[in-house]
């Protein structure tokens, strides 16, 4: 299992995001950490932590008519729906399934988009701004 920490070097430059990224960090790890008993609880506030940071993201797209807010919110919308469909394994028992997810795949795919929808998203916040 890979576990991943909010270094500075992962800043977009975006205060609200960098919040959101560290506290999303934070519960991927404590997801990975849990014990089996601990893990629904821990999965569910994950998943209510990033319906939240997403929504974040989506209206300041918004707000700063951002060109490809269409693909950004699809690839959240994408995300959750995965995440709930984990969320059902470890209903079902499958907690080691759930584990790996959240252990190996959340934070390689964590950092793609990072680095590509939403370091775009907040570069070109920072030029409304500007
Ligand atoms: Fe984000
Ligand atoms: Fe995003």
């Amino acid at each position: 299992m890979s576990t991943l920490t909010w270094t500075p070097d992962l800043s977009v430059g975006v205060d609200f995001m960098d919040h959101d990224h560290e506290e999303f960090l934070a519960l991927v790890n404590a997801c990975v950490a849990a014990s089996d008993a601990d893990l629904p609880a821990l999965f569910d506030r994950l998943y209510d932590h990033t319906v939240a940071h997403f929504a974040r993201e989506e209206a300041l797209m918004e707000q700063t008519g951002f060109f490809a807010i269409d693909c950004h919110k699809g690839e959240h919308g994408r995300v959750l729906a995965e995440m709930r469909r984990f969320r059902a394994h470890v209903d079902k028992g499958n907690i080691a399934f759930a584990r790996a997810y959240v252990g190996d795949q959340v934070p390689q795919w964590f950092i793609l988009h990072r680095n590509t929808m939403d370091s775009a998203t907040a570069a070109f916040a920072a030029r409304q701004v500007a």
